[in-house]
């Protein structure tokens, strides 16, 4: 691998896909699984046409979770809410860029709250948007869908964002995590952690299938053979 900060490769199953009839018992897969992290969407119906959860759930999640709580959070001005975020058991938490008014000020915020800093933007937005505040940024989550719903398609063009993402950061010397979420397969997550991605986030591609720890398997067999190859 020739990035300046190798690292391994990390899955993130998202929750929303999750059968949440039965949550304890697909945190408990998660927990016994090949996962690194939940990864937990949040939606407001005002950010994305769509809502999905918010404190009681994490906080349920994290009662019985036995890895990070990966927080994406597709809401405007997420400012009030972000020491709530926290009380609920966020270790990650990532704004969207298109969403805050100040993202300087809310990353600081996040990180005064003892949590790590994400940024995620959608895929309509240019990665040099990102230019001047990748500084002190945790993980930047790269939106290969438009943020709203779990099952999508990859958007193909997100392969040359990554890329290109990663070559900022390479040029800036900075180690900041590049997650890519949205439409995640075991068909693409060869070349999406060859472009340079570090976290694969997948939904429906994990509990749409009929063993969802054998596919977090799969996914992080992959990540393996690239991180080698
Ligand atoms: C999309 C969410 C994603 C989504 C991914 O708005 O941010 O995390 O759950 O789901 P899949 O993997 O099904 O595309
Ligand atoms: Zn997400």
């Amino acid at each position: 691998m020739c990035y300046l900060y190798a690292m391994n490769h990390l899955i993130a199953p998202s929750m929303i896909s999750a059968d949440f009839s039965k949550l304890r018992e697909e945190v408990e897969m998660v927990n016994e699984s090949d996962a690194d992290w939940f990864h937990l969407d949040v939606m407001d119906g005002v950010f994305v046409p769509n809502i999905t959860f918010g404190f009681p759930v994490i906080s349920s999640i994290k009662k019985y979770s036995r890895k990070p709580l990966d927080v994406h959070l597709m809401i405007k001005d997420p400012d009030p809410y972000l020491e709530q975020f926290k009380d609920s058991g966020a270790d990650n938490l990532t704004v969207h860029i298109e969403g805050c008014d100040d993202l300087p000020a809310t990353i600081s915020k996040i990180k005064a709250l003892d949590m790590n800093a994400g940024v995620a933007f959608n895929p309509e937005t240019p990665v040099s948007t990102l230019n001047s505040i990748l500084e002190g940024v945790y993980l930047i989550c790269l939106m290969s869908v438009n943020p709203g719903f779990g099952g999508q398609s990859f958007i193909e063009s997100s392969i040359s964002k990554i890329r290109e993402l990663r070559s900022m950061l390479q040029e800036k010397k900075l180690n900041a995590i590049i997650e890519v979420d949205g439409g995640v397969t075991l068909e693409n997550a060869a070349t999406i952690l060859e472009a340079g991605g570090d976290v694969l986030v997948a939904g429906n591609t994990v509990f749409g299938s009929e063993t969802p720890s054998n596919t977090i398997t799969k996914l992080k067999n992959i990540s393996a053979e690239v991180a080698s190859s």
